[in-house]
């Protein structure tokens, strides 16, 4: 990934304390920092000042918001998993962003149920379309990978569909959602979902993975060609999927 400078600069002095239980999403992560980053330039948006980001895992992406949008007052970031949420409260203090970012515990937006709407709503879901035999499959394997967390449902996208279905709700009357996920789980039909719930669809970033280099490589593979999804190969041969970032933004 190359990032601008000011983006560069500040992740090179971000202090993160890792966990291998804990998600790192990276290249979906930069990937929407990046793109959110490249549209906020174009697109000159000073309104941003309330943000909340679901399933913050380490809480990377909030604690590199406050830089890209000097805007920011408040950041709520969320997550329902114990880990994630010790690590992103440990990685808050370390950076001393406390007094814009509060994490809190609990799924979707149920910890904000009686918040004032959000400007920008920011989540790279789990999204691994992964039935329950599957994950006790890859539970009983010698894989790492925190596999509760990353599951999307069978389809892949419950979470995804959740986050979209809801956000309206949520959000300020300017207010937009991103969202990043793989094609593995449908471009078009995030578009569409966005549409009926009153969001404008824009793809802001996309950029391929190699299916080599994600963890599941091994056990993923059948479980996503089971599903009817066929990896696209490079010139090199590689098998490799899309990763697109999502920005809706609300209809007024
Ligand atoms: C793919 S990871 C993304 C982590 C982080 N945002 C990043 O980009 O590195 C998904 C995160 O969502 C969390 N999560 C899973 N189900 C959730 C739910 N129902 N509500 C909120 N967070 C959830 C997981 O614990 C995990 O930390």
């Amino acid at each position: 990934m190359t990032y601008e400078k000011p983006v560069l600069t500040y992740l090179s002095k971000l202090e993160l304390e890792h966990d291998s239980n804990v998600n790192d999403s990276d290249y979906y992560s930069d990937l929407l920092l990046q793109s959110l980053f490249n549209f906020l330039k174009k697109n000159n948006f000073n309104s941003i000042k309330r943000v909340l980001e679901i399933g913050t895992g380490r809480g990377y992406i909030s604690l590199v918001l406050p830089n890209l949008i000097p805007s920011i007052e408040q950041i709520i970031a969320t997550d329902v998993d114990h880990y994630a949420i010790l690590l992103a409260t440990q990685n808050v203090q370390l950076n001393r962003l406390g007094h814009k970012i509060s994490i809190r515990t609990g799924s979707l937006f149920e910890p904000v149920e009686r918040e004032q709407p959000f400007d920008l709503i920011i989540a790279v879901p789990p999204q691994l379309p992964l039935s329950k035999s599957q994950i006790k499959t890859l539970l009983n394997s010698s894989d790492t990978y925190h596999i509760h967390t990353s599951s999307g449902g069978e389809s892949g996208r419950m979470l995804v569909d959740q986050i979209i279905a809801s956000s309206y709700r949520f959000l300020s009357p300017v207010g937009m959602l991103v969202i990043a996920h793989s094609d593995i789980i449908g471009f078009e039909k995030t578009e569409d979902l966005m549409r009926r719930n009153g969001l404008v669809p824009q793809l802001i970033g996309s950029k391929a993975k190699l299916l080599k280099e994600t963890t599941l490589t091994r056990l993923g593979k059948p479980i996503f060609e089971s599903g009817g999804y066929s990896f696209r190969q490079n010139d090199f041969g590689e098998e490799y999927f899309n990763v697109g970032v999502f920005l809706g933004k609300k209809q007024n």
